[in-house]
């Protein structure tokens, strides 16, 4: 656990388009988006004081509202701009983002049509794991979650919505009372999805595979590692995945912003060892999200 509450970091939080002192960036308890879920958000890491894919985090959170119906008051190079003012004035090169944008409280029912739009941005340090990862190579173990990725007919699957993490918290909670780091979630329709807060990649001879993005959240660090495996010559499968399939793969690992390339050495009774593929892919990530300037400097 965080020694120090989220609530009693010291800063600033960027706030309807004030910078206010963290300890007073307060909403109210009757809040839409607290009782309702219609809040929306984004993961960023920042590495050498550079937000990674920053402008695409931006526009998946602007679609990710519009997903539950609202127009985030701010555009994308608004909002852009105050991330990285805030990363400036908090002082953090390596670092976590979060903007949340949500419904207020004009209105406390299931309609909330005149409700006020609200965006805030805080910043807290997120030490870097360069150099980390022949620890991780031991691979964490995942569960199997109770609970599936909804069919996008009963939810806006692939949008970064609050709500959908409902089932992501019992699930991950449920896996840590029973030992296990995570859990992994299946589809809908039984297929293999992704885990809690992050996305899911197989290799076996040679070859790359990930279940397709089609009922949840594309992530960033998905797409990112896709390309730097194509990049290199190596054959990426996007495609469904059933869970029988699971013993036929030597190494699994997990994608995210907070993860970034995370083996995995176990999902239930399934076992895998981390290997040249999850090595490699670690190592691309890193340098690739690394800011070419100070890998540079680095190097001198
Ligand atoms: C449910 C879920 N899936 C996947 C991801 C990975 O997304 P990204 O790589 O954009 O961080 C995340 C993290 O944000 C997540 O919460």
């Amino acid at each position: 656990m965080n020694s120090v509450p989220f609530d009693q970091l010291d800063g600033q939080i960027w706030f309807n388009g004030e910078f206010v002192p963290w300890k007073d960036a307060k909403i109210h308890v009757l809040t839409h988006g607290l009782h309702y879920a219609s809040a929306v958000f984004e993961g960023e890491k920042a590495y050498g004081g550079r937000i990674f894919e920053l402008r695409a985090h931006t526009e998946r959170l602007i679609a990710s509202g519009r997903a539950l119906g609202f127009q985030i008051p701010y555009s994308a190079d608004e909002i852009d701009e105050a991330c990285n003012e805030l990363l400036k004035r908090q002082g953090f090169t390596d670092a976590y983002v979060r903007p949340v944008a949500w419904r207020g409280s004009e209105m406390m029912g299931v309609s909330a049509q005149h409700n006020r739009i609200n965006l805030a941005i805080a910043i807290w340090e997120w030490p870097s794991y360069y150099g980390s990862i022949e620890q991780r190579m031991k691979g964490i173990r995942l569960d199997m979650a109770e609970y599936r990725r909804p069919d996008p007919k009963t939810a806006p699957s692939r949008a970064k919505a609050a709500g959908l993490y409902m089932i992501c918290t019992i699930s991950k909670h449920a896996a840590e009372a029973k030992g296990y780091s995570d859990a992994m979630m299946l589809d809908w329709r039984g297929r293999v999805a992704e885990a809690t807060s992050a996305n899911i990649f197989f290799a076996k001879d040679g070859v790359i595979h990930t279940p397709e993005a089609d009922c949840f959240l594309n992530g960033i660090t998905r797409q990112t590692v896709i390309r730097l495996a194509r990049e290199r010559g190596i054959e990426v499968q996007e495609r469904a995945i059933l869970p029988e399939e699971l013993d036929s793969f030597t190494e699994c690992w997990l994608t995210g912003t907070a993860a970034e390339v995370t083996p995995v050495s176990e999902i239930g009774p399934h076992r895998f060892t981390p290997g040249e593929m999850c090595r490699k892919m670690m190592e691309a990530y890193t340098a690739e999200v690394t800011p070419k300037l100070a890998t540079a400097e680095a190097a001198e």
